[in-house]
């Protein structure tokens, strides 16, 4: 064999450790929820962490096969959120699924490692099946974009996966995927401690969730978890004025300043994901003896500290509407797709060595760039 081609992506003290994370496209406009759960801390990481972020667009079929139409307008769209909301083309990768075959090829193998009553039993995917009303109408697909998201981490072996606590279910089905695989084709011990899979000389990394400092950011309403779909978002991209009118919304039943409030209620987690620390816990403090603090001037803090987080966020979104904010998203796509095949291809090509599939290598290129 010649020289091992995973010498300049397999960890060490001369780079930094890898992060994947992605979203669906089903629908696009990034809200205060996403923030929190997992945008902020995508953000946050783009020094330390070799960063790839994945647009699984495959993904938007199981539920939205006959439009495509929306499928593409999202695509972009969360492209234009990300840039928005601070990620930088310069420093991070951005993915784009169906351009980056080595995925759907791995998920066919990762399928071959999982029992389909392990795959039945992800508590993400039954609950997505009990939320959406899918009954047992749903596609062969819909089940299998589970496998496929093991693929989407995997392709790129990160160390790091931060996400919504919604996806934890997932990451747990990943982790099982890495460890059989490097257990079968690699040759690693099963009594393996998870963080020694690669010196023991597996291919993956068993890679870890990161959940954002809010797992759950309730919505508006002050029941549900924040969703577009229940109309209890703030989005990143509302006006100052309709943040400010949304914030009041924020339904708390006091009635007075001296009225000992509820120090968890939906108002006070907002207190507490929003405003500095020391100040939230002097709110909290205060609200929950009564002592002369009324819900209305809250909410006047908490709007401008909303505000400010959000001023510049909605600037630099403003300036990516239109056609040729569309031509620099699809130009950003294709340049970190092409430079993210790089590595999935790398790793496609160790894993197909590992399973005694090694004809020859093949090579990728992008046209046009
Ligand atoms: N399923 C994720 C969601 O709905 C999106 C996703 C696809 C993802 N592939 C991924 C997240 C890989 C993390 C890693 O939010």
């Amino acid at each position: 064999m010649s020289t091992n081609p995973s010498q300049t992506t397999q960890p060490g003290p001369s780079r930094r450790p890898r992060i994947l994370t992605g979203d669906t496209p089903t629908s696009s406009g990034l809200h205060l929820g996403h923030w929190v759960g997992s945008v902020e801390n995508r953000v946050r990481l783009q020094d330390e962490y070799d960063c790839y972020f994945l647009i699984a667009n495959m993904h938007a079929f199981t539920t939205l096969a006959d439009r495509p139409g929306d499928i593409r307008a999202n695509t972009i769209g969360i492209v234009k959120d990300w840039l928005a909301a601070g990620i930088d083309p310069e420093r991070s990768t951005i993915v784009l699924q169906t351009e980056c075959p080595a995925i759907a090829e791995l998920s066919w193998f990762f399928a071959m490692l999982l029992p389909f009553n392990r795959v039945m039993r992800n508590p993400t995917l039954k609950t997505e099946i009990d939320v959406k009303g899918l009954g047992d109408t749903y596609s062969f697909g819909f089940p299998l974009y589970a496998v496929g998201q093991c693929a989407d981490i995997l392709a790129f072996r990160p160390e790091l996966v931060p996400v919504g606590e919604d996806q934890v279910a997932h990451i747990e089905m990943c982790r099982e995927v890495a460890r059989r695989f490097n257990q079968v084709y690699c040759g690693v011990d099963p009594k393996t401690e998870d963080a020694d899979y690669v010196k023991a000389g597996g291919i993956f990394p068993i890679p870890a969730a990161k959940v954002g400092r809010v797992a759950r950011l309730v919505g508006i309403d002050g029941v549900n978890k924040m969703s577009k779909s229940l109309g209890n978002a703030i989005f990143l991209y509302d006006s100052p004025k309709d943040v400010q009118k949304k914030v009041n919304k924020i339904y708390t039943g006091r009635q007075s300043p001296t009225e000992p409030g509820d120090p968890n209620n939906a108002l006070m987690q907002y207190v507490d994901a929003f405003l500095p620390r020391e100040r939230a816990e002097e709110i909290k403090a205060r609200y929950a003896a009564g002592d002369n603090i009324g819900d209305g001037h809250i909410k006047q803090e908490l709007g401008a500290a909303i505000n400010e987080l959000l001023d510049p966020i909605r600037e630099r979104r403003a300036r990516l509407d239109g056609p040729q904010g569309d031509a620099l998203a699809i130009d950003v796509l294709r340049r970190g797709t092409a430079k993210a095949n790089a590595l999935a291809e790398e790793t496609l090509y160790m894993a197909k060595q590992a399973m005694r599939l090694d004809f020859g290598r093949r090579e990728l290129r992008a046209v046009g760039l």
